[in-house]
């Protein structure tokens, strides 16, 4: 599948510390931004029970899932349960906008 980067948007709309849940192309895109620095897309739904990663909370490097605490690794999309894993997208920010790298 061919990359295509996707601009969702002014950063401002994430809280910093926070995660925000994006609709792309009919799938669901958490974006957090730590407060530590960075920019981290993965996918929205939990592989346990669909929980909604954008409202977990989020450090520098994890996500817990809200519904049973789950954890997953922001950068890696390698959860704390065995087998568990949620796909990652790169993301970044240029000139204040958020850019998403899907379908690679
Ligand atoms: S739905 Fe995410 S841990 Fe259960």
């Amino acid at each position: 599948m061919d990359k295509k980067t996707i601009n969702l948007g002014f950063i401002e709309k994430i809280p910093l510390g926070q995660g925000f849940c994006f609709i792309v192309e009919k799938d669901e895109i958490a974006v957090f931004r730590p407060r530590s620095g960075g920019l981290y897309a993965i996918q929205n739904r939990c592989p346990h029970r669909r929980g909604p990663l954008a409202e977990g909370v989020c450090d520098a490097q994890t996500v817990i899932c809200p519904y049973h605490g789950h954890k997953f690794c922001l950068q890696t999309g390698k959860g704390s349960e065995a087998g568990e894993e949620v796909r990652v997208f790169p993301a970044r920010e240029e000139e204040g906008e958020i850019l998403v790298d899907i379908g690679t």
